[in-house]
């Protein structure tokens, strides 16, 4: 499955995958006419052992709050007082993905906020990558010097983020100076991991083997935090292979990460009160596992052997001789419960929902090595006479490579919500309705007159609504004013988007009118900001009931999930003409 001819604008293209533990880069030089060849950064400093190896450290060391060292350089901890910033994806997940309670997120360097380590991290893999294609491409200095300024960067996100995620991101590109201040919103685009990797998958799997229009795939994409679980629909093949979302993706952590994270709890609990249960011995361990230990394990029943210290290092009673600690099989199959219990029900949840049957998952992400992951999914979805594709190469760089075919490609042409998405109306009270009856004892008199309940959510989309790329849908609003009004109160039109993450249709935003505390499982998105100041000539003098006059405003609020972020426009009737304002997305920002 090629790239075909590239028919569009000279440009670099870069995509980037922010891993948890790993991070990589891809790129392509797009030019009319010539067939797009997709690369990976394959060098990295401090890396220089490992050939090829196209994923760098996702760390960056601090000291003082600047930071001294990056990736693989970022572990030698030489220096005295220094902080790594280790993990720090973690940070970023929003509160719908936190489903491990007990989850301790390692935490930043002190005095360094996360923004500025994502900036410090952007900056570094992204002069890192421009000095790779420089040197690695024919004529790439030239190249590179021609196209510098007009770059398109793709970003890779887990399932479970959003605009407040994207935009903190945006930020931090900005931050870095990889962007100017105000840039189109064009040269940085976002994409799924899930997605980014179903085009790797594709790329780099024998498609031809196993997919057919109506076939049915899901693509688990494993990595260090998160396992994003997505389940497409093939709809053509040729002359283009299209692919649509067959219901709401699944994001959960359950990453590999998480395993480590369970050895550590075992081996702290195994050792206490040996001489072994110091920090220095356990984190040798556990360094151990996590390279070797952890993935080669396939659940059989060999005990595993760490080694970790030197000749002396002994202690029958824990199980320790000359330096190494031996872990039975049950031991190290307990460090994967938990995660392989989570990704397990992740993809029944998913297959659940689904009203088509799962024909084959593709494996993607380097947890997804796992022979352990890999024969528990065999054994647990196999059986339901779903195939298990894995690829054998690559796998690692899937989301970072995947990113630029995305960016050439774009297989998906409509993507299932993973929220709800609305904003805030009020209601004409109704007595008969029984939802409003719950606030009977809330109701209100409105400008117009009129009795009403509120704020609900006006739902624009719901949860798992599978929406076309180019599918838009239009709402019509009014609002009301006392008094006529100025330019001002126009200019500054506001409205507030909230989402909510249960599956059932939410109602009421609000525990109570008046309240700021929102009701479970309603979060704020963003604000959609506009100048409705071109509505003035539209605007209505009316009489309420009581006689008074208030004005009002018709507007219509256009909503568009665009490729991978929510878009919104707004129109209105001019005396007879359609006009259109630009909307403003605002993120409500948690950060
Ligand atoms: N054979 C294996 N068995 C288990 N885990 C493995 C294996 N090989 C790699 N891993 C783990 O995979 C993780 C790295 O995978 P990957 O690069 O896909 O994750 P990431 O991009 O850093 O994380 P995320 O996508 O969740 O942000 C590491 O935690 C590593 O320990
Ligand atoms: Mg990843």
């Amino acid at each position: 499955m090629g790239l075909d001819n590239y028919t569009g604008d000279e440009k670099i293209v870069l995509g980037i995958d922010l891993g948890t533990t790993r991070s990589a880069v891809s790129y392509a030089h797009l030019q009319a006419g010539s067939v797009p060849k997709v690369r990976t950064v394959t060098r990295w400093p401090g890396q220089e052992d490992v050939a090829g190896d196209s994923k760098c450290h996702t760390l960056v060391r601090y000291k003082s709050n600047k930071p001294i060292a990056f990736g693989a350089d970022a572990l030698d901890a030489a220096e005295d007082n220094t902080h790594l910033a280790k993990w720090f994806k973690l940070h970023l997940h929003p509160q719908s993905m936190r489903t491990n309670a007990n989850l301790e997120v390692p935490p930043l360097p002190p005095g360094v906020a996360l923004k500025q380590i994502y900036s410090d991290f952007i900056k570094y893999i992204f002069d890192h990558a421009c000095e790779f294609f420089q040197s690695s491409s024919h004529d790439g200095e030239t190249i590179f010097n021609r196209l510098k300024s007009t770059f398109t960067i793709v970003c890779a996100t887990p399932n479970g983020w959003d605009i407040v995620q994207q935009s903190f991101l945006r930020d931090a590109f900005v931050m870095a100076g990889v962007l100017p201040q105000g840039h189109d919103r064009d040269r940085l685009q976002f994409v799924t991991e899930a997605e980014a990797s179903v085009h790797f998958a594709l790329e780099h799997s024998d498609g031809d083997r196993w997919l057919t229009v109506g076939t049915n795939f899901s693509v688990l994409d494993a990595g260090g935090s998160t396992v994003d679980t997505t389940m497409y629909r093939c709809t053509e093949l040729t002359p283009k292979l299209k692919l649509e979302e067959v219901t709401s993706s699944e994001c959960v952590q359950a990453g590999s990460v998480f395993v480590d994270r369970d050895a550590e709890r075992l081996l702290r609990l195994k050792l206490k009160g040996s001489k072994f249960e110091g920090d220095e011995y356990i984190n040798e361990m556990l360094e151990v596992f996590e390279k070797k230990t952890k993935r080669k394990f396939d659940g059989g029943p060999d005990p595993s052997v760490i080694a970790f210290g030197r000749a002396r290092d002994n202690d029958p009673t824990y199980n320790i001789s000359k330096g190494r600690i031996t872990l039975t099989s049950d031991e190290v199959k307990a460090t994967f419960q938990n995660s392989i219990f989570d990704i397990v029900l992740s993809c029944e949840n998913l297959i659940g929902r689904s009203s088509k049957f799962c024909d084959a998952m593709l494996l993607v992400g380097g947890y997804s090595e796992s022979p352990h992951l890999r024969a528990t999914l065999k054994e647990k979805l196999g059986s339901r006479g779903i195939q298990i594709v894995s690829i054998e190469d690559g796998v690692k760089k899937a989301a970072a490579e995947g990113t630029t075919i995305w960016y050439i490609k774009q297989l998906v042409r409509a993507r299932a919500v993973r929220a709800t998405f609305g904003t805030n109306v009020t209601r004409i009270f109704n007595s008969t309705d029984a939802l409003h009856q719950e606030r009977a004892a809330e109701k209100f008199l409105d400008i117009d007159g009129s009795t009403r309940v509120g704020p609900l959510l006006s739902t624009w989309v719901l949860k798992g609504q599978v929406i076309r790329a180019d599918q838009h849908t239009t709402f019509n609003y009014h609002r009301t004013f006392k008094k006529f009004p100025g330019k001002g109160d126009l200019a500054g039109f506001e409205m507030q988007v909230y989402a909510c993450d249960a599956d059932e249709k939410p109602t009421w935003l609000y525990r109570h009118s008046g309240s700021s505390a929102l009701m479970p499982g309603i979060r704020k998105v963003c604000r959609i900001t506009g100048d409705l100041s071109g509505l003035a000539a539209s605007l209505q003098e009316k009489k309420g009931g009581d006689g008074t006059t208030y004005w009002q405003i018709n507007y219509n609020v256009e909503i568009s999930f665009g490729t991978t972020a929510l878009c919104a426009e707004l129109h209105w009737d001019e005396k007879g003409v359609n006009k259109t304002g630009a909307l403003t997305l605002i993120p409500d920002s948690v950060f």
